[in-house]
This record gives structure tokens, C-alpha cells and sequence, in this order.
């Protein structure tokens, strides 16, 4: 089986429920304490062994280049201030692996922006990182993608159960557990936002999938879906109900920093475990939930 080298991060969305800021801050670039979404996403594709990662950005959005590139400025001022080994780690922070990047030059929907990816995929299976979906976990969720697919030899859907509300928001499978599995299931359908009693199942993908080439000719055809984009669950599901592909329950903490909720939750939850600062972070909100 082909080793998972290459990942690919559409960012290119405009973010409307994080306005007003997003007109101005793409919200890939919404801090996590002190590092952006983008540079989560980052680690985990190249911890997870895809050393070669493709950003899918737009107009407005070159704060995320400028993340990943040198800055002679602050690289000066901090060893001015005796602070030179600050600009080593930040200086290898941003330098691991290849990142490239390319624009989407109309936001057309997720599945359009993949298409973007298509030079850069080339022949190989590549992993997706949805650019507002952080998750926290003890092996990197690309990892367990990329350890599914290498079992199946098909492309996989990260899952997680969700509540029947949250099911109206995202895309619900059509699956069966894999005899003597846990956590794998055999989706061989799924559905974009569905109408109550349109469900297959409580089983919605949150964030990452690994996908083949192959999936490029279906977005070729793939029309207009949910809310006039073309929609990448539409093309997914297409491929499933071909050839099926596997569903990975992964283990992990997932965050929508494009969401309001989503992005403060990301932040106390990130917050309390920072090296530096958590400890006197928790006991602040031990504090300040005392007063609510
Ligand atoms: P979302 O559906 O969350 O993005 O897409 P959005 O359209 O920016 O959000 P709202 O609903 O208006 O708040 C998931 C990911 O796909 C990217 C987004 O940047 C986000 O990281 N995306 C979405 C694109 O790259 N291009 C698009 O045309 C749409």
C-alpha cells in the first residue's frame, strides 16, 4: 500500500458565522492561545508522516503565508533583546516540512476548492484537514486515517456520533461496523446536511478524510449542492456508493474554530494545558466561574 506523504488544507472559505472579524482575520489564523489553526493542522499532517502539505488559500488570506515565512523584524528585535534562541525554535516551528500553496479563485464550496489539490496530488492518497477543525488526541488524527487506510486499502472518513441536532449541521453515513472491529465501519453512502428523518445514521464526518485521486473525476461532475457550493461530501458520497470506503470512529477532541463556541471552547481547552500559562489559567476560570 502507498504511503500517506502528501496532505492538503482547504482554507479558502469565507467564514461568514465568524463575522464581523473574518473580513479582516481568515479564521485559519484565529489564535489558539498563541498559535494559529492553521499551524495545529500543520504538526499534525507532519506528525502524522505527510511531509508535504498544500494550503488552499484566497484573497485576503495572506496572513497564512506570511505565518510560515521569516520575520527579519521581530527575528532582529528579539536578539537585540538577548532572546536569540526565540527565534530558533519559532524559526524551526515553521519550517517543518514542504508547504505549498495555491488560490481558489472563486470560494465555490469545499469540494471546488479540493480541486484546486489536483497537480499536487498527483497519483498518490493524500489526507485532508478541514482549515477550521482543530482536534486534540493522543496519536494524530491524519495518523489514524493513514493506519485505517493502510489496513483497507480504501479511501477513509474521519467519524465521530453526534446528537441529532448536530446531524442537521453535517453528514451522516450510511454504515456497518467491520465484523471484529471497534471503530471501523463500511460506508457505503452518506448525506449532506439531512432533513429530520433523512439520516442514515448518528455517525457525521468532523474534519479530516484520506482520500485517492479518483475523487477528482467525480468532482469534475459533481453539481451545485447544500447551499448552492459544490459540496465534497456529494463527490464522497458518489465514491461510496461505487466502491465503499471505511468510517474511522477517531479518538481525539474536536474543535470548529469557525464557529463562536467553537473557538472559545478551543481555547479553554487548549488554555489549561499550556505549559506556561495553564496553571494560573485554570485557576482563573475556577475563579471566574465561582462569580457566574
Ligand atoms: P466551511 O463550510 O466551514 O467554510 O468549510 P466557510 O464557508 O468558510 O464557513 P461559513 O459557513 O461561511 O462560516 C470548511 C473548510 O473548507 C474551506 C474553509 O476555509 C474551511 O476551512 N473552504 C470552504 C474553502 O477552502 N473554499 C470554499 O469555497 C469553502
Amino acid at each position: 500500500m502507498q504511503k500517506v506523504r502528501k496532505a492538503v488544507i482547504p482554507a479558502a472559505g469565507l467564514g461568514t458565522r465568524m463575522l464581523p472579524i473574518s473580513r479582516c482575520v481568515p479564521k485559519e489564523m484565529f489564535p489558539i492561545v498563541d498559535r494559529p489553526a492553521v499551524s495545529y493542522l500543520v504538526n499534525e499532517a507532519i506528525e502524522s508522516g505527510m511531509t508535504e502539505v498544500l494550503i488552499i488559500t484566497g484573497r485576503d488570506k495572506d496572513a497564512m503565508e506570511d505565518y510560515f515565512d521569516y520575520s527579519p523584524e521581530y527575528d532582529a528585535a528579539l536578539s537585540a533583546k538577548g532572546r536569540a534562541e526565540e527565534v530558533e525554535l519559532i524559526h524551526g516551528e515553521i519550517s517543518r516540512g514542504n508547504i505549498f500553496f495555491t488560490r481558489q479563485k472563486e470560494k465555490k464550496g469545499l469540494g471546488h476548492a479540493l480541486t484546486c489539490a489536483r497537480s499536487f496530488v498527483g497519483d498518490e492518497p493524500f489526507a485532508v484537514l478541514y482549515g477550521d477543525d482543530i482536534v486534540f488526541s493522543e496519536t494524530p488524527v491524519c495518523k489514524q486515517l493513514a493506519d485505517s487506510y493502510e489496513k483497507h486499502g480504501r479511501p477513509v472518513v474521519g467519524l465521530k456520533h453526534v446528537t441529532k441536532e448536530q446531524l442537521r449541521k453535517f453528514c451522516s453515513m450510511k454504515a456497518e461496523l467491520i465484523p471484529g472491529s471497534e471503530n471501523e465501519y463500511t460506508v457505503t453512502d452518506m448525506i449532506e446536511k439531512p432533513a429530520p428523518g433523512k439520516e442514515f445514521t448518528d455517525l457525521a464526518i468532523l474534519g479530516r478524510v484520506l482520500l485517492t485521486p479518483e475523487i477528482f473525476d467525480i468532482l469534475e461532475h459533481t453539481a451545485p449542492g447544500a447551499g448552492g457550493e459544490i459540496q465534497l461530501t456529494d463527490a464522497m458520497a458518489e465514491y461510496a456508493r461505487m466502491y465503499g470506503m471505511t468510517g474511522l470512529v477517531f479518538e481525539g477532541k474536536r474543535f470548529d474554530l469557525g464557529s463562536k463556541l467553537g473557538f472559545l471552547e478551543a481555547n479553554l481547552y487548549a488554555g489549561v494545558r499550556h505549559p506556561e500559562v495553564g496553571e494560573a489559567f485554570a485557576e482563573m476560570i475556577k475563579n471566574f466561574a465561582k462569580g457566574l
